[in-house]
């Protein structure tokens, strides 16, 4: 995982906003910033500008961006299916603890299933991922695209929403999970990197030098059963024997997809 390497931090502007946000950056535990003097080096670099946040590492670039939830979301509005809500089975008021947030669709796509009265907790290993994405939720607004069908304002509007109710922390999951009380979410979700990569999601491989790539434990899976009142989710590729490992049930569905979703009914 890079994100121990120190990230230079720079602003385009000096605006107040933009200052704010470096600042508010610069606060977030775990990251090892140096503040930007001089032109781009080789080193990592976030770059905070009136558009927005990215982090780029030589070719690679990272900034948060909700594209797939968008798709997703706007193909349910149209009441089409999801297989992580299937798997999940989230509905109004539940509670989720996405353990693995990465770039946040799939914890952006509970939050919009869990519905105001919901309440949704994700963590993330890498501290400057978990920044990233908390600094891309608490704007959520500014990246909404002007002039868009009512279809996609729609989506916008549901997604900004539920960008609001998500709590990010920044953690190993297994010590986070062991803190919290028997039976007091009834959801746990897994979507860990892949154990054996054929070809890299395009979403996905942007995470790659940021991301925390150590197997699930199996302390984490007894923890998230403890804490959960209706199912532990895992998301692999297809084939996995970490289902198996894990104790997870696969289910069927997604015959041409390369990816598997497997439950632990409590
Ligand atoms: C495949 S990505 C998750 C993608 C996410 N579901 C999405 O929709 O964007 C896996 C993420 O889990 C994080 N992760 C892996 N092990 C973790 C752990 N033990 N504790 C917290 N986060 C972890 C990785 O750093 C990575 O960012």
């Amino acid at each position: 995982m890079l994100s121990e390497s120190p990230i230079l931090i720079r602003t385009t502007h000096l605006d107040s906003q933009l200052q704010e946000r470096l600042e508010w950056f610069l606060r977030q535990p775990g990251c090892n910033w140096t503040l930007a003097r001089s032109e781009k080096g080789d080193q990592p670099e976030l770059t905070i500008t009136r558009r927005g946040v990215f982090l780029l590492n030589g070719s690679e670039r990272i900034a948060f961006h909700p594209s797939m939830a968008v798709i997703r979301l706007m193909n349910l509005l149209r009441g089409g299916y999801d297989r992580y809500l299937d798997a999940t089975q989230l509905k109004d008021g539940d509670s989720l603890i996405d353990a693995t947030l990465g770039l946040g669709t799939d914890t952006l796509i509970g939050a919009w299933a869990v519905g105001k009265s919901g309440k949704v907790q994700a963590i993330e290993k890498s501290p400057i991922l978990a920044a990233i994405v908390q600094d891309g939720l608490r704007h959520f607004s500014k990246i909404i695209p002007g002039s868009i069908s009512k279809d996609k304002q729609d989506t916008w509007y549901a997604l900004t929403q539920a960008s609001q109710r998500i709590k990010v922390y920044w953690g190993e999951h297994r010590d986070y999970l062991s803190c919290i009380p028997d039976n007091s979410v009834d959801v746990v979700y897994f979507d860990p990197m892949f154990r054996n990569t054929c070809k890299k999601s395009d979403s996905i491989q942007p995470l790659h030098s940021w991301s925390n790539h150590s197997p699930l434990e199996h302390k984490s899976i007894l923890e998230a059963c403890r804490i959960a009142r209706r199912r532990v989710v895992l998301k692999e590729r297809k084939n996995s024997s970490e289902f198996q490992r894990l104790g997870f049930e696969i289910l069927l569905g997604g015959k041409y997809s390369p990816v598997d979703y497997g439950v632990i009914i409590i």
